[in-house]
Order: structure tokens, then sequence, then C-alpha cells
């Protein structure tokens, strides 16, 4: 069993990011996108919010999806109440999604390895929802990537990546592969951060 399958442990883990900075990752996506001016974002996998609170502040209303019900109310705790008044927060396993809302952005960060089997499916979710000209910011585990921290981990070939990407225009990739520590022993990173512009449908 992975160290993140352990009941309370991803509670555990975000309880400790809630005082990191916003990742770079959102600050590139925001640059392309802009300001939300009320339209519709998805957080997948918001863990403790801090780049939820910064989509928030930008003015997107928020549907933050997290299967760790401490999630919602730790963020909600910590923001404006204009903000908290655009956050709908769904706590649901990555494997229970079915049906989003249209959206004009899509925020994944570290979030998609963990759907694990079901990264396929949640992909197709993310895209029928995703209108076109919507924007696309997510973190993807390459093959030789070695984090074992749960038992269920989607790790992707070059050309399953490029399969998935078919529906969106990339705008910024960055590969990260490097040797590390992780607390569970050597690591090897390897890990693909896009952010991408969706075309249209069928394109
Ligand atoms: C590595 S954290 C990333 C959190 C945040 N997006 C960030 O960038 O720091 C992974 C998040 O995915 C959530 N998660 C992991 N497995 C999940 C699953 N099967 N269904 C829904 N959420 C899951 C965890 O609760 C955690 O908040």
């Amino acid at each position: 069993m992975g160290w993140f399958d352990e009941p309370g442990a991803w509670s555990r883990y975000n309880a400790g990011q809630e005082q990191r900075p916003p990742r770079p990752l959102v600050q590139v996506l925001l640059e392309h996108a802009g300001d939300g001016a009320g339209r519709p974002a998805l957080d997948l996998g918001f863990g403790a919010g801090v780049e939820t609170a910064r989509l928030l502040r930008r003015g997107w209303r928020v549907l933050a999806v997290d299967a760790d019900p401490a999630a919602g109310p730790s963020l909600l705790r910590r923001l404006p109440a204009g903000d908290a008044a655009r956050l709908t927060v769904r706590t649901q396993d990555f494997a229970a999604l079915d049906r989003l809302p249209e959206l004009h952005l899509v925020h994944a960060a570290w979030s998609l390895p963990y759907a694990g089997r079901h990264l396929p499916r949640v992909w197709e979710v993310l895209m029928a929802a995703l209108l076109p000209g919507g924007w696309l910011a997510c973190d993807l585990f390459g093959e030789r990537d070695t984090t074992a921290d749960a038992d269920d981990i989607a790790k992707l070939t070059d050309r399953e990546v490029e399969e998935l990407l078919r529906g969106v225009d990339v705008v910024h990739r960055e590969t990260l592969e490097v040797d590390g520590t992780a607390f569970t022993g050597p690591q090897h990173w390897h890990v693909h951060s896009v952010v991408a512009r969706r075309l249209p449908h069928g394109d």
C-alpha cells in the first residue's frame, strides 16, 4: 500500500502546503489566460488550494475538486469573503468524476497522475468540458518517473503524452527529469508540465 493510500495521508500533506507560494505553472497559466472576470474554471486536485486562491484573486469562478474532505473547509477559512463567494468545492474521487460544467480554464497541478488507471477517462471529461480557446495547465508523470507514494499512479510514455495533447495547442512546456530524494527514499522525477489552449472540438 502506498503512503498516500493510508487514510488521512493527503489531508496531512495538504495541511503542510498552505504557506508555500503559488507554483510557477499557475503564474504562466494566468499570463496567458488573464483575469477571469467571473468565467468558470476548474482546479482539479486542488490540495491546499494555494493556486485556487490565486485563480479566485484574479476573478475566476472556481470549481475545486479533491478527494480530501479537509481541503475545502481549510481553504474557505483562508479566503477573503469576496473570493470565497466565487468558489464551489466538490469532495470527489477522480474515479467518480463523470460530468463537469463548461469551463474556460482547467488547472490540474501534480494531481492527474493520481487518477491512475482512470486518467484517460478523466482527461476525456476535462476535454469535453473545456471550451474551445479555453486554457489548460497540468503536470503529467513520464515513463521514467519512480514515484510510488500511491498504489495507482499514471506514468505515461512520450507517445501517450502526445496523444493526450492532441486536442490542445501547447504554448508552454517543461520537462523535469532529475534524481532526488522523496520522503519515501531515492526518487527519479520525470514530469511534463504543460500550459495549452483548447482547440475547437474535433481538431
Ligand atoms: C500532490 S497533491 C497536489 C495538490 C495541489 N494541486 C498542488 O499543486 O500542490 C495531489 C492532490 O490530489 C488529491 N488526490 C489524490 N488522489 C486523488 C483521487 N484519487 N481523487 C481525488 N483527489 C485525489 C490529493 O488529495 C491532493 O490534494
